[in-house]
């Protein structure tokens, strides 16, 4: 790698980030349904109709991964804990064998020195409550709110921080707009719904962890840096709503009580009653905010309904998802938002990496190139005063990318999904060398 640790600040955290469903088996340990379930189990969905059941067997192989990332000189484990794991019907009993491993994982961490980073949803909603209407149900917040108080109650006095919600653009945008994602819906006001109650939600579960007396509570979005496709005004235009929608809705929300006007143009008539009483709850004091950034994307105006847009391919060099390598957009991004909304905020790049159709035996150098560009990127913002205080990679381990199922492979150690055997990349050793220095 082109750093060590040296190179960062004092006390700068590196770490790695999973997810639950992605990883963990969700077939393991009386877990119940999920949304995600019901989605890959729906023809044309999911590459192969792949699912989370055995996933990479965290479950049962936990150590061993936690082995992996104390090995590799990592000081903080970024994981979530799944809402069907802890509550299977969502609401109501909780199950005694998941929150049970949630205690075993942390304490684990812990062993190992690792800081536990929980994350309490990482989009596997209960499949009782998406019965219910999931995201677009107004008792959603409240019943993630009872979720939040069963979880922390048994693990919240080992975190090293706690965001409540993975990417809320995903929940409410990909999951509810374009389809990509579960529940798979394409409607507007659907998407309007979810994009305000995933914002209650999180309100909502501050106030528990508050109560509950966790620590360094948080929240984590996802960033795209939106380049109109061409000089045109029309283009700039469809690109300034890209980038209302996608990274500014939600700041707004939870710093400025307000979402973008460019936004509601569209999604005003479409919102739930009463929304604009609740900044309050939605803006609660923040401890610290979470960046997820990959890439950017090329935005065209067309003809049509609103968002009346549509992207197109760009030139820059693409990672295995296609995605545009762009690492000016974090730099970007991590300025941006300290300047505008979090000002001087603890800030963490919560997600970074890329997906590469790695071979173990074959040197996944684009990956290390590619960290080596965005910890760069990193770098510079630091230099430039942003108060960023630790850096995560996607992710640890070859996992279940969601509806690319695990063709996928964003790991730095790479999983044999037949034998489940671990191997850790040349990226995995590259790093392990300049933590250590
Ligand atoms: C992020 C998700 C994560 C993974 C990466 C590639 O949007 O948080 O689960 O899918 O993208």
């Amino acid at each position: 790698m082109q750093f060590t640790r040296a190179d960062f600040p004092k006390d700068f955290l590196f770490a790695a980030a999973t997810s639950a469903y992605q990883i963990e088996g969700h077939s393991f340990g009386g877990a119940g349904r999920t949304h995600w379930d019901d989605f890959a189990a729906t023809p044309g969905n999911v590459v192969h109709a792949e699912h989370g059941a055995i996933a990479c067997d965290h479950y049962h192989r936990y150590t061993e991964d936690l082995d992996l990332m104390a090995a590799m000189g990592l000081d903080a484990y970024r994981f979530s804990t799944s809402w069907a794991r802890v509550m299977p019907e969502g609401r109501g009993a909780a199950n005694q064998e998941g929150l049970d491993f949630y205690d075993r994982l942390v304490d684990a961490m812990l062993e190992r020195n690792l800081k536990p980073m929980a994350t309490l949803y990482h989009w596997e909603l209960p499949s009782a409550l998406a019965d219910l209407g999931g995201w677009r149900n107004p008792d959603l917040p409240k019943w993630f709110g009872e979720y939040t108080r069963v979880i922390m109650d048994r693990i919240g006095d080992r975190m090293f921080s706690v965001a409540p919600i993975n990417e809320p653009w995903c929940v409410g945008w990909l999951s509810h707009f374009l389809g990509h994602h579960a529940p798979g819906l394409r409607d507007i006001r659907a998407t309007a719904h979810a994009m305000h109650h995933v914002l209650c939600a999180h309100g909502r579960a501050v106030e528990v962890l508050r109560d509950l007396d966790v620590a360094n509570v948080g929240a984590v979005c996802n960033f795209e840096y939106a380049h109109p496709a061409t000089d045109s005004a029309a283009d700039k235009e469809a690109a300034a709503l890209y980038d209302g929608y996608y990274n500014r809705f939600f700041l707004g929300g939870l710093f400025k009580g307000a979402y973008p006007d460019n936004v509601m143009a569209g999604l005003e008539p479409h919102m739930p009653k009463g929304w604009q009483d609740d900044f309050a709850l939605i803006g609660q004091k923040l401890d610290w905010l979470g960046l997820n950034y990959y890439t950017c994307k090329r935005v065209a105006a067309t003809d049509g309904a609103w968002p009346a847009h549509e992207e197109v391919a760009g030139p820059l060099p693409k990672t295995q998802m296609g995605w545009e390598i762009y690492p000016e957009g974090l730099h970007h991004f991590l300025g941006w938002v300290d300047a505008n909304y979090t000002k001087g905020l603890p800030l963490y790049v919560t997600e970074n990496g890329m997906a590469n159709p790695d071979q173990p035996d074959v040197p996944d150098a684009a990956r290390i190139d590619y960290l080596n560009q965005h910890l760069a990127a990193a770098r510079q913002a630091i230099a430039d005063g942003v108060p960023l205080a630790g850096y995560t990679f996607w992710s640890l381990l070859d996992n279940y990318e969601w509806a690319l199922g695990y063709e996928k492979r964003f790991g730095l150690i790479h999983v044999d999904f037949e034998t489940l055997e671990r191997t850790p990349k040349a990226s995995y050793h590259a790093l392990a060398l300049a933590l250590k220095a």
